[in-house]
């Protein structure tokens, strides 16, 4: 079925887009063999994508897909690799609790001395200012306390210990324009936007902004025309990614009216390849899984319904079918 009453006179492609996920492994080409480090997040992008259209089942069956992430564990680490052999670090670990969750939200195969080993992973990675490194290398990210703080709340190990400090960094983050950035001090960025935004959420704490008017506007005035899309920072070109990474912290706030939706949709839609289906980064760029998710994601916060997908949760990025299936961490004070 492609999906025709847009207001744009792209068609979304969903048939491509499913042969174009489903054909990922068999792609191998040089940019393949490149990606084993990103082999995992790879997989979670697949599997978003088919859930978020509602064909994921049909597609690419749980069998396979959980044998695959469970080969990825690292039992020197207690947490999952991108790849078998891989050391264990937080990306691939969540990625790969997001596809068992999307799969079966009692996540079987995860006993209960791996659920223990994986809190002690993540919990080990927290440092003395609250922060969180990747793994045991030492880089520090907004990205990886997000990161963190989404695993530990899927595992149901987020504690007040944990979340505390994880929050106070992260508003050490914020810059004068209401907007985040990677570390304290550094350049406002959309992406991270999303991972403290989300931080903030699945900790209960979002009140800590008091206003986010401010980051509205800078979120807003990401949206770049004519072209519709929206870039990551001032001056950068749009970019499918940022469908997601602005929308979805818009949506946490209750605005996505405030950007041109119309608009978006039709930049998304440009971007899709038309005859081997997936979509790019910008329109006839070549397409790659990674903003395929997020184009198909950034589709179902505009409308799921028209395009007959799953509502997706703005927080955790799955189907919000998925995340409400486990207990999501409720501040008392
Ligand atoms: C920018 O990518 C993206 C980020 C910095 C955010 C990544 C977030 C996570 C890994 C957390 C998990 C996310 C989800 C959705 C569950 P980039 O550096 O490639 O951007 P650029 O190409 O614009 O520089
Ligand atoms: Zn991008």
């Amino acid at each position: 079925m492609e999906v025709s009453d847009q207001p744009s006179e792209h068609q979304f492609l969903k048939q491509k887009h499913i042969q174009y996920v489903i054909e990922q492994d068999s792609h191998k080409s040089y940019e393949y063999w490149l990606s084993e480090h990103l082999r995992m997040n790879g997989l979670y992008w697949g599997v978003t994508a088919l859930a978020t259209m509602d064909v994921l089942e049909a597609n690419l069956p749980r069998g396979k897909v959980e044998e695959y992430v469970m080969s990825c564990w690292d039992s020197a680490s207690g947490a999952f690799g991108a790849f078998p052999k891989h050391d264990g670090h937080i990306l691939s670990t969540l990625s790969a609790l997001q596809i068992l969750l999307i799969y079966d939200v009692a996540m079987p195969t995860l006993d209960s001395e791996k659920r223990s080993q994986l809190t002690q992973f993540i919990v080990g990675l927290q440092q003395d200012d609250g922060s969180f490194q990747g793994d045991r290398f030492g880089e520090i990210d907004t990205r990886f306390s997000y990161t963190a703080l989404s695993s530990l709340s899927i595992l149901g190990e987020l504690t007040p210990e944990i979340a505390d400090p994880a929050i106070a960094f992260i508003m050490q983050c914020q810059n004068f324009d209401g907007s985040f950035g990677l570390v304290p001090g550094s350049e406002s960025h959309a992406a991270q936007v999303f991972t403290c935004i989300g931080s903030l959420a699945i900790c209960d704490l979002l009140h800590l902004l008091k206003d986010d008017t401010k980051l509205s506007n800078w979120l807003s005035e990401r949206q770049v025309l004519p072209s519709g899309g929206f870039n990551g920072r001032p001056e950068k070109l749009p970019d499918v990614c940022y469908s997601w990474w602005v929308l979805s912290s818009l949506a946490i706030f209750g605005k996505k009216h405030w950007v041109d939706l119309p608009m978006l949709e039709k930049f998304i839609l440009a971007c899709q390849d038309g005859s081997d289906g997936g979509i790019s980064d910008r329109p006839d760029n070549q397409t790659d899984i990674y903003h395929t998710c997020f184009g198909i994601a950034g589709l179902s916060l505009i409308d799921h319904r028209r395009y007959g997908f799953k509502e997706i949760d703005p927080v955790y990025c799955m189907p919000s079918e998925t995340t409400q299936h486990f207990t999501k961490w409720k501040r008392v004070s």
